[in-house]
């Protein structure tokens, strides 16, 4: 079953609207396989976002997933990461769709809510910087 890497960034989280977010995604007929509540370090953020490292905004990227909890989140269903990404709207808030969670909820591209892996190969490596293997559900086994 496909993964994904979700995160509601700092600005989500300050908003109360972790809530919202996961009920998005749960009444979508996602599974939550993994969850958590941290502050990401320097380290983490630099790796997390390294492939913006030579951009203008790299240091604002940085500094702002650093600068309060964020909640980093594994998800999985058929096609999840172009549904999240579908679901979640575009990158800057002022272009998402209404209905949209940056549409819904965002207004600026440096503080756009949330964070969805774009590429199944993001997805495993962003998964794997946050989440142990053994912090993942494998419902698969349960059934
Ligand atoms: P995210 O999906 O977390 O991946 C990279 C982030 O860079 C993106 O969301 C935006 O929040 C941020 N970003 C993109 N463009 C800009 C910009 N022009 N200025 C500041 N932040 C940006």
């Amino acid at each position: 079953m496909e993964k994904t890497f979700l995160m509601v960034k700092p600005d989500g989280v300050q908003r109360n609207l972790i809530g919202e977010i996961v009920r998005r995604f749960e009444s979508k007929g996602f599974q939550l396989v993994g969850a958590k509540l941290m502050m990401v370090s320097q380290e983490l953020a630099e790796k997390h976002y390294g492939e913006h490292k030579d951009k203008p905004f790299f240091g604002e990227l940085v500094s702002f997933i650093t600068s309060g909890p964020v909640f980093a989140m594994v998800w999985q269903g058929e096609n999840i990461i172009a549904q999240a990404r579908k679901m979640m709207g575009a990158t800057n808030p002022a272009e998402a769709a209404p209905g949209t969670i940056r549409g819904d909820f965002g207004v600026q591209v440096s503080q756009n809510i949330i964070h969805g892996s774009d590429s199944p190969e993001s997805a495993e490596r962003e998964i794997a910087l946050f989440f142990n293997e053994s912090d993942l559900i494998s419902y698969e086994k349960m059934i």
